[in-house]
């Protein structure tokens, strides 16, 4: 079992011309395998700063972080290391893929790279991937741009799972697409939760599918957590104003998912 412990991170961004700003403040929280943590708040609130923290794109300004009670490493192999346990699928898959490269390049890549499997096993791997996200063993040769948004963002949580990470770090992963497609790709990682007993990290400013797909929730508010627990909890009975007012200004988690038609009790993420 893998733990991810977040304590007092605050994070304050250096703004030419305009003095510091607190982006996070006092921030804490465990991330497990085996557990979805949602993690809610509209645009600004500090989201990404906690994903880019959490794989080491940006440094805290303070606090401590670590996995599996040793500081995570700030440079070098070990940080590395730290990214192969610890993988971010960002929200934008026309961005996060390089466009003039193949889709089994972006895949065999972190493969080689870490050293996942042996060389000659690297192609067995890669169309173990592809099944894995229910894509098309045909799309290895394929560029991104002949993909659709759907199909991309199943490339990157392909490879984000290539280095077989104990915890995923998935920053809005279907913002960008299309509301038809959203609960495929949100059932494709809950899925992949089940089956690799993965810790989630779901970033999302939707709070009815945070509810759906998640153990707990956590509301961020300008860089505070000011609500955090058992999804239902957090929804049926929320503490704080702010959850009350999210949740009232979005549709009923019940009639949004009986709505949409594609997501039933039977297969909830949770028990
Ligand atoms: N590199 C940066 N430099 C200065 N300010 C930043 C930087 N990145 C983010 N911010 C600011 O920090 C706040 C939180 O941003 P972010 O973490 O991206 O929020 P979210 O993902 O919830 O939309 C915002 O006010 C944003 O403008
Ligand atoms: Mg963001």
């Amino acid at each position: 079992m893998t733990t991810l412990e977040l304590s007092h991170v605050s994070k304050r961004y250096r703004v030419r011309g305009a003095g510091d700003m607190l982006a996070l403040d006092d921030v804490s929280f465990t991330l497990t395998s085996g557990r979805t943590v949602a993690l809610v708040g509209q645009s600004g609130s500090g989201k990404s700063t906690i994903a880019k923290i959490l794989t080491q794109l940006e440094r805290a300004t303070s606090g401590s972080i670590l996995l599996d009670g040793s500081p995570i490493p700030q440079r070098g192999r070990a940080l590395r290391r730290y990214r192969q346990q610890v993988r971010m699928v960002f929200q934008d898959p026309f961005a996060s893929l390089n466009p003039s490269h193949t889709i089994r390049h972006h895949l065999e890549r972190p493969l080689l790279l870490d050293h996942v499997v042996p060389k000659d096993e690297v192609d067995d791997e890669v169309h173990r991937l592809l099944e894995r996200v229910h894509l098309d063993a045909g799309v290895v040769e394929r560029r991104p741009h002949e993909l659709s948004g759907g199909q991309r963002q199943r490339v990157a949580i392909a490879r984000a799972l290539a280095s077989r990470p104990s915890l995923l770090i998935a920053d809005e992963p279907v913002s960008m697409l299309d509301v038809s497609i959203r609960l495929g790709v949100l059932n494709l990682l809950a899925e992949l939760q089940r089956a690799s007993n993965l810790g989630v990290l779901y970033i999302t400013h939707d709070l009815a599918t945070a509810r759906h797909f998640s153990d707990e929730i956590m509301v961020l508010h300008h860089g505070v957590v000011v609500e955090h627990g058992p999804a239902d909890d957090v929804i049926l009975d929320p503490q704080h104003p702010y959850t009350r007012a999210l949740r009232d200004a979005s549709p009923n988690p019940e009639v949004h998912f009986s709505g949409a038609g594609a997501a039933t009790d039977a297969s909830r993420s949770r028990p």
